[in-house]
């Protein structure tokens, strides 16, 4: 029987100006919004309607402040029952700090923005055969994956059809609501089983009321319709819904979701009994991952998973490819990395007369140049209005390096100043991985490498230099592209600034060049180049003002993520089964460099959601396992705990107990950080492959300057469902010679049948480089 997929998408609204509310805060009579969080012991209670807590929160809060302290009044936008323990509300600061005293509260945080993990590309690509994780699952029950994002497009598109002869499974109790622009009796159907907008966080941080067109689980950026399809669209025939992209945060610094509206959004998910929960945001450009306690993702998505049995998956952010860039770090978080796969929208630059081809990449899909060359010039950074009038007119202009960001507008900078094509720059940050863009005239972009190639070709040959673009379009196929997948430049890594121990991300999952559904819309509001351009130059965009596309490519570990929240195996079972080789037999390589990636940046491999419906052996994690990491790992406080643990942490930990002195969380992966002597870990594997009696034994790649010795060496299991204990132990070999900050092995426990992989990373004690210190700074 095909397991059904089905949908509910709980959107945030996007904000398109974040306030300054906080930023002027003279008097202390100024509110923002503030995320409180209760101690259930002193919650008010409700046994099942939420309505009830909501109605409760205005007197929790009567009660709790001096009544000089009541104006002006504090008022109340959510509470949060499922979760979360507490309520967000418009606070001064000194209510804030009134009731942060409080022993009935356990914290109040100020709501944050989140971002969006994606750029997009608009692009028709055309429809490709059905492939990856929705076809690939199999099995009885539905499940519904509820997709926290800029909400959902479902009109006439086909990844939203109906499913024939299907309900929710009966634990469904969530619903569509009908808005003037989504009439939810008619949107909502089999298959998109709930739509829902959460928007009071995003109004109270702008100042302004959305007007009531607005207020709609409608997606009007297509993120959201792109991200839930790829998690849960029915296979289109002949559309693929496998794919990847690239993550550009930067070019949306003014777009984000309110965790207050995360949270309520989690809040409702939780309540509704979905299965699966699909985060494609993080903090943005810039942006460390925040610590745990002060991360509303992280939170909600604790009381989802362990409470609950719900999974989360969450991208690992856009803000690579340096180290301690992965966000969502939590260790009950599934982290999805972003990776390539094979096809290329190639657009290579072919050099006068000597024909050198330089490989560039573009989605341009318009008049290509003709055959012959044309003057080739160098446009330094394409500034507007930089080029002397003529200078530039009929040639092709070479733009220095740029964030890919601004390659669109610096096309169009070219163009305007009559250039015939353009050549732009990648940023030296991406180094080899050159991400396609949109451009107004025939335009590539090339990587920094090839930019000083083509630099010195123009030096070399003066006013005789001349060149063309080659447009090839897509190009797919193991024997035309480089071998993949390879982890993209953009996709967060590790270490794991929160939590070394934790390694992070989990597994890649196709990032770049997803295909999946968008929604009718005119382009220039959702391309950045509303940016950029003014409406006017909607004429020149022939292309772009042309019937919108069912089908789009977009680039993110946004894209990543949703493939990875299709089924349910488990963050385990993905992480142990992913594989990591590439097409040519060799470690999957890193975009970035072209050379072999690390588990920090591919985490334990690229998943393979075929492999993890049976993995063999999976690490489950309890509790009090989070609860003695949380503890003893992190230091957090008491209270700082019970903000995850919604029980005020009845379970406390007792850090100087060996039981617990492991505090891995018993995690399918080893992140070790060797400062001193040895380091012991413990891990719990349950045997799910549960057919027969079966011996596992333990294949150990010791990593560099390291000995790793595994206790017992074989593990045997039983018929059922049981769990053995194994101990590993990381010791650093005298007098080995380690100069890199890294080292990296793996532990492979295997019957014959199923290999269970766990990557190792060896974090050396940090010298005094800037990484070091970066990570020191950020903590
Ligand atoms: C919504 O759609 C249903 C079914 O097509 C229709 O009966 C109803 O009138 C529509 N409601 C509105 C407000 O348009
Ligand atoms: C397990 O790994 C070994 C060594 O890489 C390989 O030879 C074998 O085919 C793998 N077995 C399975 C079932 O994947």
């Amino acid at each position: 029987m095909a397991r059904r997929l089905q949908l509910v998408v709980l959107p945030c609204l996007l904000l398109s100006a974040m306030a300054a509310a906080a930023a002027a805060m003279p008097a202390g009579d100024v509110q923002s919004s503030y995320i409180v969080h209760v101690a259930p012991a002193h919650a008010p209670r409700s046994k099942s309607r939420l309505r009830l807590v909501a109605d409760a929160y205005p007197s929790f809060l009567r009660a709790s402040l001096p009544t000089r302290m009541l104006r002006p009044e504090p008022r109340v936008l959510y509470s949060y029952a499922h979760a979360a323990t507490g309520f967000a509300a418009r606070l001064t600061r000194r209510q804030a700090e009134r009731l942060a005293s409080l022993p009935s509260v356990l914290a109040v945080v100020p709501d944050g923005a989140r971002r969006l993990q994606t750029t997009r590309t608009p692009h028709f690509l055309g429809l490709m055969q059905a492939s990856g994780l929705v076809s690939a699952s199999r099995g009885a029950v539905s499940v519904v994956i509820g997709v926290i994002d800029s909400g959902v497009y479902p009109e006439g598109r086909a990844s939203f059809a109906a499913l024939p002869d299907t309900a929710p499974p009966p634990t469904f109790r969530g619903g569509c609501v009908s808005t003037p622009t989504f009439n939810g009796t008619e949107l909502c159907n089999s298959k998109l089983v709930g739509a829902k907008f959460f928007h009071k966080g995003h109004e109270a941080a702008v100042g302004l009321a959305l007007d009531e067109a607005e207020k709609s689980p409608l997606d009007t950026t297509g993120h959201g319709t792109h991200t839930a399809s790829t998690a849960a669209g029915s296979a289109v025939e002949g559309a693929s819904f496998s794919g990847y992209a690239e993550g550009k945060a930067a070019c949306w610094p003014d777009t984000g979701c309110m965790e207050s509206d995360v949270l309520a959004a989690f809040d409702e998910a939780v309540a509704d009994g979905v299965r699966v929960i699909s985060v494609s945001i993080a903090f943005g450009a810039g942006g460390w991952a925040p610590r745990l306690y002060e991360d509303a993702v992280a939170v909600a998505s604790y009381n989802a998973v362990v409470r609950r049995g719900i999974v989360v998956s969450a991208a690992a952010g856009n803000e690579g490819p340096g180290d301690f860039t992965a966000q969502n770090v939590a260790p009950w978080l599934l982290t999805v990395g972003a990776s390539t796969i094979d096809r290329q929208f190639v657009a290579n630059v072919v050099l006068g007369s000597s024909g050198l081809t330089v490989a560039g990449a573009s989605l341009y899909a318009g008049a290509p140049l003709g055959d012959g060359t044309l003057p080739l010039v160098d446009g330094g950074a394409c500034e507007y209005g930089s080029f002397d009038a003529g200078k530039v007119a009929g040639k092709i202009v070479v733009c220095g390096p740029s964030d890919y960001a601004s390659h669109t507008w610096k096309g169009e900078v070219v163009r305007r100043a009559g250039g015939a094509g353009a050549v732009l720059a990648g940023s030296a940050r991406y180094r080899l991985h050159v991400l396609p863009q949109h451009h107004t005239l025939p335009a590539t972009s090339v990587s920094m490498y090839a930019y000083r190639t083509i630099l010195s070709y123009i030096n070399s040959q003066q006013a005789l230099a001349a060149a063309t673009i080659q447009f090839l379009g897509t190009v797919s196929g193991q024997e035309r592209t480089p071998p993949s997948p390879r982890v993209a430049a953009f996709s967060g890594r590790g270490p794991n600034i929160r939590a070394p121990g934790i390694l992070k991300p989990d597994v890649v999952a196709p990032g770049e060049s997803v295909l999946a559904s968008w929604p009718n819309m005119r382009a220039s509001t959702t391309t950045g180049l509303e940016l950029h351009l003014d409406d006017d130059d909607e004429n020149s965009l022939p292309h772009l003002a042309t019937a919108w596309p069912q089908f789009n490519v977009m680039y993110g570990t946004s894209m990543a993520c949703p493939h990875a929240s299709g089924d349910a195996p488990g963050g385990s079972a993905l992480m142990t089964t992913a594989y990591n080789l590439d097409s040519a037999g060799d470690v999957i390589r890193d975009a970035t460099t072209g050379r072999a990636s690390t588990p920090f940046a591919r985490g334990a491999g690229h998943m393979d959601p075929n492999r993890a419906l049976d993995p063999g052996l999976v690490y489950n994690a309890l509790e009090a396992d989070y609860v003695a990491f949380l503890t003893c790992e992190l230091g957090y406080t008491a209270k700082q705990v019970a903000l995850f643990t919604k029980d005020g942490g009845s379970a406390a930990a007792d850090c100087s107990s060996s039981s617990t002195a492991a505090t891995d969380a018993n995690y399918p992966a080893f992140s070790v950080l060797l400062d001193g002597d040895k380091v012991t870990q413990r891990r719990r594997v349950t045997n799910v492959g549960r057919l027969s009696t079966t011996t596992y034994s333990v294949i150990v790649g010791s990593p560099p300057g390291v000995r790793v010795t595994v206790n017992p060496p074989s593990l045997h299991f039983m018929r059922g469902l049981t769990t053995k204990r194994y101990e590993v132990t990381f010791e650093p070999m005298q007098g080995a010679q380690v100069t890199d900050k890294y080292s990296f092995g793996s532990i492979v426990w295997t019957d014959g049948k199923h290999n269970v992989t766990s990557p190792i990373a060896i974090i050396w004690p940090p010298s005094s480089d800037a990484d070091g210190e970066a990570a020191a700074a950020a903590i």
